[in-house]
């Protein structure tokens, strides 16, 4: 583990039982309480996306937190991927299957170019499910998916395997 993984895993608060009993939850937002460590978090994300892709595209929500930051770290756009129903047309859709039932998830089209290097970027990779959803999204509107990062990596779910039929550079800051 480096030095700035291990401080990233220091400053991730466990809550006990949540989402549900014997689950052990990692609340990424508490890296918010340590400025000095986001801003070296964010400078990492944005040394490994340099020169390498044309836009951010940050899954909501936590997507959003550090995605933002690093499009602006690179003076690159920003694209917001959303839940469905919460970005204005016009919007193109896509459905993928959770453990029970499924989620639709929506880009505005307008601001991905054909050919648009994309960075797709989110808190935490667990099934992978969400971000590979996003990256159909992407390139049905023509972008290129070139680059994945996330914060954590729940490696025991396998997600990296929905990903790397889209690029093998996916970076991942801590893994459990
Ligand atoms: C969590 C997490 C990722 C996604 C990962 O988001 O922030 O976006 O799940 O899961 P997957 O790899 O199995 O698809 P959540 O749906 O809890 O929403 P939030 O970010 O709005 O809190
Ligand atoms: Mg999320």
């Amino acid at each position: 583990m480096s030095d700035l993984s291990q401080r990233i895993d220091e400053n991730i608060a466990r809550v006990a039982d949540f989402p549900q009993e014997g689950i052990q939850y990692k609340d990424i937002t508490s890296l918010f309480q340590n400025p000095a460590l986001c801003a070296e978090i964010v400078d990492a994300f944005a040394e490994f996306s340099r020169g390498k892709i044309d836009v951010v595209c940050g899954i909501e929500s936590r997507g959003f937190l550090f995605g933002i930051q690093i499009a602006q770290k690179l003076n690159l756009p920003f694209v917001l991927i959303r839940k469905q129903g919460k970005l204005p047309p016009p919007t193109i859709a896509e459905s993928y299957e959770l453990e029970y039932g499924s989620a639709t998830i929506e880009v505005q089209p307008q601001y991905i170019q054909k050919g648009m290097r994309a960075l797709i970027h989110d808190d935490v990779l667990a099934t992978g499910g969400t971000a590979e959803a996003s990256a159909k999204l992407i390139e049905k509107c023509g972008g290129v998916v070139t680059q994945f990062s996330f914060i954590a990596d729940l490696t025991f779910l396998n997600g990296k395997e929905k990903l790397s039929h889209f690029t093998e550079d996916i970076q991942s800051l801590v893994g459990y």
